[in-house]
């Protein structure tokens, strides 16, 4: 291994998605549709896996934080309470000689980035994708698809309280679809008009909103360096007033080097009491807590760290993808923490023609197929088999060759050193639980 190439560029790794089944295009068959990507098998896996350890993290081992999956239909009252009917838009232009579409604010000098046409002048143009509840396709029954999981957290605020019975600071976790008719869905996946979001909104004494903004704010940031993200590459930005939501008192975005420059993975905004105040108004009914410090009821005010997976899958992938020279040859490799890789180890046979090997490898990856996620494989020659899993992220390959047949031991490949160790086939499962940390 003697060279190595720091930022992949973006051509390369919408290439790998594809090749290797991570991100395919919606509906590619009819054409493709804008701004919407279908997940593959081994992407699918990287996603389950991110918003697993985010769960687990976040939820299952916090003791002040419990879980919701409201849907993504709400009551259309949701919306105007919430401010998105009036100010969740983006400054549109078009432009008047090829009639594409712009955010005004994605416009650099004036005229259409396709053809330098005259633009038109900026208007407002709201973000959220109507639908209609019910056959009948009328006003009352005009509603929204979520632009933000967020909602489903506050319009259920009453009754998590009551069951959980919680005290301050404590929060709601939420993972789920939300969809935004964006104007420039762009780069891949970065951008899309359906994507799922891991929100969590965490209720503090007001007073105490901005010390548990700083804490969340360093608490998410080392949580993407902890899964393997190099720090180098993620930055904090501070919202300038303008830029702020109509919700936000302050906001940090926690951003990444993509291939395309800086661009936020996770936003983490103090929402003041806003939220709970507009439903509180909207619905009618209160939305406090009791504070027993000062016998009163207060309505928290929350701290939203909320994040995008698709997001989070892109950035894992373009920090873990290396190129490398190995002999003179070039070597693609996802560099994954082994909790996000997809396939966690793959077992060949060194030889598919002799059916004692291919069976010896078929009942080891059996044995390690419910505590690991294993892949059998032996259609191509034990090299090309090595290449693809690299490409993949899987951290182990075992291979079964003719001396296993006499010495019941295997040969484990590591992805990262290509290093290879000989263990006792009793010895594969233990070895690999304690080299993948658990995982
Ligand atoms: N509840 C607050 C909220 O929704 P946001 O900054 O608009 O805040 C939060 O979105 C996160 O959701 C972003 O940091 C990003 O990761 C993800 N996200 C937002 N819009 C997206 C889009 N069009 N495509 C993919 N992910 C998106």
């Amino acid at each position: 291994m003697d060279e190595e190439k720091k930022t992949a560029d973006m051509e390369a790794i919408v290439s790998l998605c594809k090749r290797r089944g991570f991100v395919f295009q919606s509906s590619e068959i009819y054409g493709g549709v804008g701004g919407s990507w279908d997940y593959g098998p081994f992407g699918v896996e990287l996603k389950r896996n991110i918003k697993s350890i985010w769960w687990r993290d976040m939820v299952q081992h916090r003791d002040d934080i419990v879980g919701l999956d409201a849907g993504i239909l709400m009551h259309p009252q949701v919306w105007e309470a919430s401010g998105h009917v009036e100010g969740f838009t983006d400054p549109l232009v078009d432009c008047r000689s090829c009639k594409k579409r712009f955010r005004a604010d994605h416009v650099k000098d004036g005229r259409c980035p396709e053809c330098g046409g005259e633009l038109t002048e900026p208007r407002m143009f709201n973000l959220m994708l109507k639908t209609f509840l019910g056959p009948v396709e009328d006003d009352a029954a005009t509603t929204y698809l979520r632009p933000e999981t967020a909602q489903g957290i506050f319009v259920n605020f009453a009754n998590v309280l009551d069951v959980s019975r919680k005290k301050l600071p404590f929060g709601i976790a939420q993972i789920g679809k939300a969809f935004r008719n964006e104007i420039t869905p762009r780069n891949f996946t970065f951008r899309t008009r359906e994507f799922e979001q891991m929100e969590i909104e965490y209720f503090v004494k007001p007073g105490t909103d901005e010390e548990w903004h700083e804490r969340w704010v360093t608490d998410r940031f080392e949580w993407y360096v902890r899964y393997g993200m190099r720090r180098e590459f993620l930055r904090l930005r501070q919202h300038e007033g303008d830029e702020l939501a109509h919700y936000a008192k302050a906001t940090y975005d926690i951003e990444y080097l993509f291939p395309f420059g800086w661009a936020e993975l996770e936003g983490i905004s103090n929402r003041t009491d806003f939220d709970l105040r507009q439903h509180a108004v909207f619905s009618g009914r209160e939305l406090s807590c009791f504070d027993e410090d000062t016998g009163t009821h207060v309505v928290p005010y929350i701290i939203e760290p909320s994040g995008g997976v698709d997001r989070a899958a892109l950035g894992f992938l373009v920090d873990a993808y290396h190129e490398e020279k190995v002999r003179k040859r070039k070597r693609v490799v996802l560099r994954f923490h082994p909790e996000l890789a997809p396939i966690k180890v793959a077992v060949f046979p060194l030889l598919r023609n002799r059916p004692e090997l291919v069976a010896l490898a078929k009942d080891l990856a059996a044995e390690l197929r419910p505590h690991m996620m294993t892949m059998y494989d032996d259609t191509a020659s034990i090299g090309r088999l090595y290449r693809r899993q690299d490409e993949v992220g899987t951290p182990f390959c075992i291979t079964v060759d003719v001396e296993s047949l006499e010495d019941n031991a295997v040969t484990i490949r590591e992805r990262d050193s290509m290093e290879q160790i000989r263990v006792p086939i009793p010895e594969v499962r233990q070895t690999l639980v304690k080299k993948l940390g658990g995982a």
